[in-house]
C-alpha cells in the first residue's frame, strides 16, 4: 500500500470531514449503509414512540432523526465535537443533543435509556471497555446496546498494515477474536454478533462511486484536497473491505441484572 498522509485537520471524523461524507451519502451520516444500515439493525424493533434510545457518538445528527422517523422512540444524541452537535441541533431542533464524552456519558446523559445504540462510534474510542460500562450505567436490567461497527481479527498483519496506511492509532476496530473478553465485566451479555462484511463491501464500493460522481459538489464546499483525500482513504476502506481485512459487524447484547 502506498503511503497516505493524513494530517489532523482532515480527519473525516471533524466537522468538515463528516459534511463531505454527507454530501456523498445523501444524508447526515458518517457510516457505511447510511439508512439501509439503520433499517438492518433495528429491523427486528417495533415502532414504540415511548421508548428512550441513546445514540453514542452521534455525529450530525442523520442517524438520530432516521431512528425517531421510523418511529422506534426519543432519541438523545450523545457527541463529543462541539461543532457536530451544534450543526445537529440547529438542523434537528426536535432530538435533544448533548455534547460530551462517552467514556463519562452517564454524568452528561443519565437516562435511563432502553436501548443505547453506536454507528460506527465505537472505533474511534480509546477507552472501549469504559464506554460500554458507562452505556451500561444508563441502562437497566433487560434494557440493550447494539452496535453497528468494524471488525478487524487480531492475527491478520494485513490489518494492521490497513490501520498504519490509512487510520493511526485513533482506529481502534473491534477485534472480532477479542469481543467476548471486552465485553466480560462490563453489564452487557453478548446476544447476537452478525456478520455483515459483504454489506460493508458493497457500501464501500458505493461510497467510491458517490466520491468520484460528487466531485463537483466537494470541490465546491471543502477543495481540491478533501476531495483527493477522501476518495483515496475510501478506495482504501474499499479494497480492505473486499479483501476480507476489514469487515463489519452487528452486534446485540442485553444488560445484564446488575
Ligand atoms: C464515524 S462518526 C459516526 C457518526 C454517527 N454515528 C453516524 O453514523 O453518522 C464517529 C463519531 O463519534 C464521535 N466520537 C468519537 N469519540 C467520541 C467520544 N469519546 N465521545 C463521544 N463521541 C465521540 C465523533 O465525533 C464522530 O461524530
Amino acid at each position: 500500500m502506498t503511503a497516505f498522509a493524513q494530517p489532523e485537520s482532515m480527519r473525516m471524523n471533524s466537522a468538515q470531514g463528516k459534511q463531505v461524507l454527507s454530501v456523498v451519502r445523501g444524508g447526515d451520516f458518517a457510516h457505511p449503509g447510511e439508512v439501509e444500515a439503520i433499517k438492518m439493525v433495528f429491523a427486528d424493533l417495533g415502532s414504540n414512540p415511548q421508548r428512550k434510545l441513546l445514540d453514542v457518538g452521534c455525529g450530525l445528527g442523520g442517524t438520530a432523526e432516521e431512528v425517531s422517523k421510523l418511529g422506534f422512540g426519543v432519541v438523545t444524541g450523545l457527541d463529543n465535537d462541539r461543532p457536530t452537535i451544534e450543526y445537529a441541533l440547529t438542523t434537528y431542533p426536535r432530538h435533544s443533543f448533548v455534547c460530551g464524552d462517552a467514556s463519562d456519558l452517564s454524568t452528561t446523559v443519565p437516562g435511563p435509556f432502553d436501548l443505547v445504540y453506536m454507528f460506527n462510534a465505537l472505533y474511534t474510542m480509546p477507552d472501549q471497555r469504559k464506554v460500554l460500562t458507562q452505556c451500561a450505567a444508563v441502562c437497566p436490567a433487560g434494557g440493550e446496546l447494539r452496535i453497528f461497527d468494524y471488525f478487524i481479527r487480531s492475527t491478520d498483519d494485513r490489518a494492521r498494515i490497513f490501520a498504519e496506511t490509512y487510520e493511526g492509532s485513533r482506529w481502534q476496530p473491534l477485534a472480532i477474536d477479542q469481543v467476548q473478553a471486552l465485553f466480560a465485566g462490563t453489564g452487557w451479555q453478548i446476544v447476537e454478533m452478525r456478520d455483515i462484511s459483504t454489506d460493508y463491501a458493497r457500501w464501500y464500493k458505493a461510497l467510491v462511486a458517490g466520491i468520484e460522481s460528487c466531485k463537483d459538489q466537494i470541490l465546491a464546499m471543502a477543495g481540491q484536497q478533501w476531495f483527493e483525500h477522501a476518495l483515496t482513504k475510501y478506495r482504501g476502506y474499499a479494497k480492505a473491505a473486499e479483501d476480507g481485512v476489514v469487515g463489519g459487524l452487528v452486534l446485540r447484547a442485553t444488560r445484564e441484572v446488575p
